[in-house]
């Protein structure tokens, strides 16, 4: 028989469904096996955990990081923030490695995507720069049954070359699953993905990577994928964060998308971020 969780966390609810903050935890502390048991449970139900006033370090990221699972490279493509950490993508505003000012689920261009990402604000702009992150559940339920029953079957490309292509050709990847990253070959994905732990199901495309929906026309896949990404932006599934010095945020890939907002002009913006290794996403028609 598995263990059942017992422990209750303090969570302050930020919408009904979706977004919690997580209070009176240090996540630097050598948590319990049973606490981390109860922030898995409490992910999976609210998909977006705000933990204020933290203090980590690149290694206590880490080590938080670890107690859900293996660790990834900082990306397949973009360079770690030091080799002594080679888990941390240092996402910097003013290096131009990135500014993530896309609605995307991160690192949907792989076979198996991360489950979940841990951000970390290290430099604060004095102004902007907050980060939007969608509810693809709720986006999910919220559709009409003949649109469930439409999305339910379909599969969808999704690329990363557009924009780590030349990265990747000049620079070299990163370790990744079995091997080295040489090259991105695009992937197949359900358009809704069942959630491995709740079973819930979740609308599971991006404008950054997602490129096409497969068995359809051109003119049709563009149709629905414009049709779907106006449908999981809409404000009702949507959080906005203001980032404060110590935040943490930890979220569900499986379930979420997220937006860092490009509104600090030449302002210096630093993020950390680990990722934690996944799964292969499977949709309904995977289970038939
Ligand atoms: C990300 O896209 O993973 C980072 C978001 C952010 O920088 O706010």
């Amino acid at each position: 028989m598995s263990s059942v969780t017992t422990l209750e966390l303090d969570i302050e609810p930020i919408t009904p469904k979706f977004g919690a903050y997580v209070l009176d935890i240090d996540v630097s502390e050598d948590l319990t096996d049973d606490v981390i048991a109860a922030i898995r449970a409490a992910l999976v139900d609210r998909k977006l955990l705000v933990f204020t006033g933290q203090a980590l370090t690149p290694d206590s990221q880490i080590t938080f990081g670890r107690r859900f699972g293996e660790l990834t490279a900082s990306h397949p493509v973009m360079p770690s923030y030091s080799r002594e950490f080679p888990e941390i993508w240092q996402i910097d505003s003013i290096d131009g490695t990135a500014k993530n000012d896309e609605w995307h689920t991160d690192v949907t261009f792989v076979q198996r995507p991360p489950l979940g990402s841990i951000l970390r604000a290290v430099q604060i702009p004095p102004y902007g720069g907050d980060t939007l992150w969608a509810d693809l559940e709720q986006a999910y339920e919220s559709l009409s049954d003949p649109v469930r029953a439409l999305v339910d079957g379909l599969q969808a490309e999704h690329d990363g070359n557009r924009e780590f292509g030349d990265y990747l050709r000049q620079n070299g990847g990163n370790d990744w699953d079995e091997g080295k990253v040489t090259r991105l070959d695009p992937v197949t994905h359900p358009v809704v993905r069942i959630h491995p732990e709740s079973g819930r199901k979740a609308l599971f495309v991006n404008p950054w990577f997602t490129r096409r929906i497969l068995g359809v026309s051109d003119a049709e896949s563009r149709g629905i994928l414009d049709a779907l990404y106006a449908h999981i932006t809409r404000p009702d599934f949507v959080i906005k964060h203001r980032w404060s010095e110590g935040d943490v945020l930890m979220w569900d890939n499986r379930s979420t998308v997220h937006y860092a907002v490009n509104d600090y002009g030449d302002n210096r913006r630093i993020m950390h971020r680990v990722t934690i290794k996944g799964d292969e996403p499977f949709g309904p028609t995977s289970l038939s």
